[in-house]
């Protein structure tokens, strides 16, 4: 049967027709999720059963090559073994709740600012594939906003002054705002990359505005002046017309274009509470096997 979507904002995510992930092989139905994803920017798949092999397989076979980690990697190891399957949760590596004082928790509370995954480094992520493993008994959730129609809905002279500008990105910065600071030798291995404010996304030739808590100033831009412009962006962004909410499901995987939203998670007891999320996120690179994949 083919595979179809429900619209479940305004502007953007669509929730997929039963489909079973981990089984899926065929150039016809990974191309259709390629074109969901190129309309709808963020994708909700129900009930998948994967493992961390199979998760990271399907990851290679919708997009192609996958991150190793990335910020954390400066100052830990994951406790999965292999860094390109990211522990998104609130466990220490002995598979306890991690206490409060905890510096890895202090790291990944991080998550909770606006944020696009890996756009501190070059190449940023593309897609990103979180599944839901373990759930708490009170919302945990994630939003999502929809960087697109953020960009459309700006006045023309704002789009005119956003023309060519690039961001730095660094998630020293993003941590420092929270107070997590990464030692010398650490920021060594975090220095951050630079990227366009404003992007056109491949195939679905959308223009996108590229932002996250990572972007610490504009390039050639007085540093304060930059700042300013980078806050009335996310301001912008994340107003409500612009933001779903995605309430988890144990199985629920959730794939988003990093290049085109922006995400963060939202509080809960976390001290109290399991919860347990794996995520694969795929390079930003052209894919010249992707592009011929339709054979
Ligand atoms: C992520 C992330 C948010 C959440 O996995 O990249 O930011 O709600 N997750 O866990
Ligand atoms: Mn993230």
């Amino acid at each position: 049967m083919a595979l179809t979507f429900r619209k479940l904002h305004r502007h953007f995510v669509g929730e997929s027709s039963p489909i079973e992930l981990r089984s899926v092989f065929d150039s016809d139905t990974l191309a259709a999720i390629r074109a969901g994803m190129d309309e709808y920017a963020v994708l909700v798949f129900r009930d998948q059963g994967f493992s961390d092999a199979e998760q990271l397989a399907f990851g290679e076979r919708l997009d192609g090559r996958l991150h190793q980690g990335t910020g954390s990697r400066a100052f830990t190891k994951s406790r999965l073994g292999n860094e390109a399957i990211s522990d998104i949760s609130n466990l220490d590596p002995d598979g306890e709740i991690m206490q409060a004082d905890d510096r890895r928790r202090h790291y990944t509370l991080g998550n909770r600012l606006w944020h696009t995954d890996a756009s501190f480094v070059d190449p940023p992520g593309r897609y990103s594939m979180l599944h839901a493993r373990v759930v708490p008994p009170v919302p945990a959730d994630t939003e999502y906003a929809d960087l697109r129609a953020a960009y459309d809905t700006l006045p023309a002279e704002t789009k005119a002054e956003l023309e060519g500008l690039r961001a730095h990105h660094s998630v020293a910065y993003s941590r420092h705002l929270l107070g997590f600071e990464f030692s010398p030798e650490e920021q060594e291995k975090v220095k951050g990359a630079v990227h366009p404010l404003v992007r056109t996304i491949p195939r679905s030739h959308r223009r996108s505005l590229y932002l996250a808590s990572h972007a610490s100033r504009i390039v050639d831009w007085p540093i304060p002046e930059g700042r300013l412009l980078l806050r009335d962006l996310m301001e912008h962004a994340t107003q409500p017309e612009f933001v779903y909410r995605h309430a988890w499901r144990v199985g629920d995987l959730v794939i988003w274009d990093n290049r085109c939203t922006m995400h963060r998670a939202r509080p809960f007891d976390d001290t109290k509470y399991r919860r347990e999320l794996r995520r694969v996120t795929t390079l930003d690179i052209a894919e010249p096997a992707l592009a011929a994949a339709g054979s």
